[in-house]
């Protein structure tokens, strides 16, 4: 099978990691996403919210879509913050995955909120006025992996075979002895290169005229179907995303595999997606120039700091400074304000991420 038909089983397959209540843990910067740190995330989102309503005339309805839902915490955590919005707002959670979409329902309604929250499998049929929102869902959608040979392109397929334990089986894959993980089982596959499909190789040489022998591109062609339904469901309105990557394919194909194709197992950095299938999230570095066209790409923490995450926590500085020889409870609070917002603007961390936002009508 192609790789984007393994990650596709490996991830939401029967025995997938987000069926078997896998969990997003450890990334980019050593910290869980942006939602999961707290609430600060939110709260710009919840203000950013705000504002398009009110540049959209203030509909009513106005439809939030969340692609990616999770456990519902960003949602749970939107309807705490919500402004003046939340009298029109209508929030639709997006999970694909039965379980957490049952989880962040129950989480949600166990607020008690005064707004209409509905959780469905994909993303609606009817066309809204509102925004679609999405933290960390395209570098988690399956994508196909191409290695330009020195005749052409070729394409990653796997299929089940023996392996030996301890060895990453390319170096691809980061090259570092994963030997300290558990064994790999019988469940293991190896990686097959065969000749990639005309279209496909079309694509990657576009996207990599001058691909040097070896080099590995992925096409991220689910994510790039997923913005373009998302944005076919805007009759007005915004779609911003929020990940990890970069703005160019090419800018993948000069670093490792390894580096932009990421595993992660038991709350930690691994090497090999293809060890143990469905114990370990696999994740790639989102290439927005595979996206349609037309967004405007910042920095998560210039998208942040636009959003006023310094307002936001000035009063928690300010308390901090004050305090901080001898801190009090309250001081402590803020403390861990500061932290979190430090950790969403870190430029070596979250704060490198990509917000992309796409307008329509
Ligand atoms: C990395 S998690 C991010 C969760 C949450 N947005 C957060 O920031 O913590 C990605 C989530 O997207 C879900 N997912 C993957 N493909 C999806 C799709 N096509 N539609 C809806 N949800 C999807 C996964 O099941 C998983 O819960």
């Amino acid at each position: 099978m192609r790789f984007d038909e393994y990650m596709e089983d490996a991830l939401y397959g029967a025995s997938g990691f987000y069926v078997r209540g896998g969990r997003p843990a450890v990334r980019g910067g050593d910290f869980a996403t942006a939602v999961e740190l707290g609430s600060l995330f939110a709260r710009c989102v919840a203000g950013y919210l705000d504002r398009v309503w009110h540049e959209l005339g203030r509909p009513d309805p106005f439809v939030v879509v969340e692609g990616g839902a999770g456990r519902g915490t960003l949602c749970s955590q939107i309807l705490r913050y919500a402004g003046e919005c939340r009298l029109s707002l209508h929030y639709v959670m997006v999970e694909r995955v039965d379980r957490q979409r049952t989880e962040a329902l129950e989480q949600v309604e166990a607020l008690g909120a005064d707004v209409p929250v509905t959780a469905i499998a994909d993303l609606p049929a009817d066309p809204l006025v509102g925004v679609v929102l999405a933290n960390e869902l395209l570098d988690n959608l399956p994508f196909r992996l191409l290695e330009r040979s020195t005749t052409g392109w070729q394409e990653v397929h796997v299929e089940r075979g023996e392996r030996s334990v301890g060895a990453p089986q390319a170096a691809q894959y980061g090259g570092t002895s994963e030997a300290d993980e558990p064994q790999a089982t019988s469940e293991s596959v190896v990686e097959v290169l065969l000749d990639a499909p005309a279209d496909a190789a079309a694509m990657a040489d576009v996207l990599m005229p001058h691909a040097e022998p070896g080099a590995r591109v992925p096409l991220q062609l689910k994510a790039a179907v997923w913005v373009r339904r998302a944005l076919r469901l805007l009759e007005r309105g915004r779609l911003l995303v929020f990940d990890y990557g970069v703005p160019t394919t090419a800018e993948l194909a000069a670093r490792s595999q390894g580096d932009w194709l990421r595993t992660y197992r038991s709350q930690r950095r691994v090497h090999d997606p293809l060890r143990d299938p469905g114990s370990a999230d696999i994740t790639c570095d989102v290439a927005f120039d595979q996206l349609p066209p037309g967004t405007t790409l910042t920095s998560q923490a210039d998208w942040l700091a636009a959003a006023g995450i310094d307002d936001m926590t000035s009063p928690a500085r300010n308390l901090w400074q004050r305090s901080r020889a001898k801190p009090s409870a309250k001081a402590l609070v803020a403390r861990t304000l500061l932290d979190q917002a430090d950790a969403l603007t870190d430029p070596n961390g979250m704060g490198a991420f990509w917000a992309a936002e796409w307008r329509a009508g």
